[in-house]
């Protein structure tokens, strides 16, 4: 079964169980400034397992695309991603344990055909938070899983959450049984000698845990479950990596072909990450230094430095792209339309790196040489930050050339250092690898409205043009970018700023109504995320000022926004301008 058919299988056995089906929300979280891209299905819908009325139901289903960075160093191996996509099911308050177990395990062994005696299933074994999931298990049980396959974890094992804080919850999880030998008489779902693979994830999120680590009830029962696309292909098809799967092949074959060097880790590596650096640019990221610019960075500069390592002539770069996305466009459309500047972006990224890759290989043997003189193996965090700062190579790109060598490298110190610099440069984005959700609080909330005022007032003081490319809010500022060729005067600045206030002190009420997608372009809503909610959308309308769709929330009147002041217009990349204000 190829991976699309697995999508449609997924999504569409779910419709039939009274689930909507949504679009995948973009790489680039919208309005969530404590993660850079989005690591997990339930990122995007988080408001709505919060309590926010979501438009298209309480049951919803969707594929995700994801990407996660914490693992980078260990793409290359057989099974290690950064982008993948993730399948989901989602009640919102509505049905709970027995109906999810139910349809995750009609859905694997009818849909999927899975052989039941394959499966293995963990539950939550209970602590101070929450007790020991027995719903789950008897659930499990009446569904054909017998006790012996049953396994019981604590928080470790069963319980989700995102980052420190946000709605999580005790999860059960499904294993598959891949027929390897056992590591040993022990062997049980929670070992990773690679017999038994995760393939689902049920969390049942009831919980809300805060800052300060406490634990309390939501206002309703959800359920979140993710199931990794790449590795249910993989498995499906008796695959041994994803690699191997109809995803990666084409490439694969291509690269094995132009290769002048036979190097099976430096070739998923390049596959990977151009998957993941094409994926990223689709979705509206560029290369830069900070921030997801600079995880794009990371990855573009590493796949070139393989494809270098390979032996490839880098001016095979854009067939490479161009066969990525002939392979991957019945599963992600939007790649066709991205095509020129994902090529263009890769490409130019490519160009920059290789003026500075074999001065900094150059300086890597030097720092490797004196090493050997001295009897050491160990690369000092110096040397790897001076191979970072001059000549702009991530430190994965350091470690892959140290492992080549057989020597050892100080992170720890690296990251001591690299931290220290971005905090000077007042870059500090480290935070955001990490992960987490958006903070929703009465200032966030006052951001938002702000950013539909600043959005509508930019257009009319530039044109119809300054439309939004990004926006970032945090209980601090708000931060908005927007299309637009050239550096705002200090006049334009003011007139929005005059705008934007002369809205607040008319008091404008703010209202939200649902409707069709088409009914709210034809009613000249600003359609932003164009199709990110399906059928059904959210229209705010402040007074007789701004029309946008959105999820919301805002507050009721603006009024309530106090006095808004830009504080800063830069460059946000070519072609994108961007604006930080604060309500004062
Ligand atoms: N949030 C859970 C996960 O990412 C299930 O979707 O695994």
């Amino acid at each position: 079964m190829k991976a699309i058919e697995i999508r449609n299988k997924y999504l569409n056995f779910f419709k039939n169980h009274g689930h909507s089906v949504i679009p995948s929300a973009p790489l680039i979280p919208e309005n969530d400034p404590s993660v850079l891209f989005t690591t997990a299905g339930m990122q995007p819908l988080v408001p709505y397992l919060l309590g926010e009325k979501h438009p298209a139901g309480v049951r919803l289903t969707d594929y995700q695309k994801c990407l996660r960075t914490n693992d980078i160093d260990e793409v290359g191996d057989n099974r290690h991603l950064t982008f993948f996509e993730m399948l989901g099911n989602w009640s919102l308050g509505d049905y709970f344990k027995d109906e999810a177990i139910a349809m995750s395990y009609e859905f694997l062994t009818k849909e999927l055909g899975i052989d039941p005696s394959k499966l293995s299933v963990t539950c939550f074994a209970g602590d101070e938070d929450a007790p020991k999931d027995t719903v789950s298990a008897e659930a499990w049980k009446k569904a054909g899983i017998p006790e012996e396959r049953i396994y019981f974890y604590g928080k470790d094992n069963n319980w989700w959450i995102a980052g420190e804080e946000g709605p999580c919850g005790p999860d059960t999880e499904m294993f598959l049984d891949t027929g390897k030998p056992a590591c040993s008489p022990e062997c049980q779902p929670s070992c990773n000698c690679g017999k038994y693979v995760e393939i689902w994830n049920n969390v049942f999120m009831e919980y809300y845990k805060s800052k300060d680590g406490s634990i309390t009830k939501l206002k309703q029962q959800n359920v979140d479950t993710g199931l990794g696309l790449e590795r249910m292909t993989m498995l499906l098809q008796g695959k041994e990596t994803p690699f191997d799967t109809e995803l990666f092949l084409p490439v694969m074959e291509k690269l094995k072909e132009l290769a002048k060097v036979e190097n099976i880790e430096s070739r998923r590596i390049v596959a990977e990450h151009l998957r993941s650096s094409i994926m990223v640019i689709s979705d509206g990221g560029r290369p830069s230094n900070i921030d997801r610019g600079y995880v794009l960075r990371r990855l573009i500069r590493r796949m070139t430095r393989h494809l270098n390592k390979l032996q490839i002539n880098l001016d095979e770069l854009g067939n490479l792209i161009d066969l990525y996305i002939e392979t991957l466009k019945e599963m992600y459309p939007e790649l066709v339309q991205n095509k020129e500047i994902i090529k263009q972006t890769i490409i130019e990224e490519k160009n920059k790196f290789m003026k500075t890759l074999s001065h900094g290989e150059k300086e890597f043997e030097k720092a490797v040489n004196k090493l050997k003189q001295e009897n050491k193996n160990v690369i000092d965090g110096y040397t790897i930050f001076k191979l970072y700062e001059t000549y702009g190579f991530p430190p994965e790109i350091t470690s892959d050339l140290a492992k080549e060598q057989g020597i050892q490298i100080d992170l720890t110190e690296f990251d001591k250092l690299f931290k220290e610099h971005q905090e000077k440069s007042r870059l500090g984005s480290e935070q955001k690898f990490k992960g987490g959700l958006a903070e929703q609080n009465e200032q966030t909330t006052k951001y938002h409205t702000a950013t539909h005022l600043l959005h509508k007032a930019l257009q009319i003081v530039l044109g119809e043009h300054a439309k939004q490319n990004g926006s970032n809010i945090t209980v601090e500022r708000l931060r908005f970018d927007f299309t637009h060729p050239e550096k705002m005067t200090p006049e334009q600045l003011k007139q929005v700023e005059d705008i934007v206030n002369e809205q607040i002190k008319r008091d404008l009420k703010v209202t939200c109504e649902e409707m069709s997608l088409s009914e709210a372009k034809e009613s000249g809503a600003t359609g932003l995320f164009e199709n990110k909610y399906g059928e059904k959308v959210k229209v705010y309308t402040i007074g007789d000022f701004s029309k946008e769709i959105c999820g919301g929330p805002h507050v009721t009147h603006t009024g309530e926004l106090g006095h808004f002041k830009i504080i800063k217009e830069e460059s946000s990349s070519s072609g994108v301008r961007r604006i930080k204000a604060i309500l004062e």
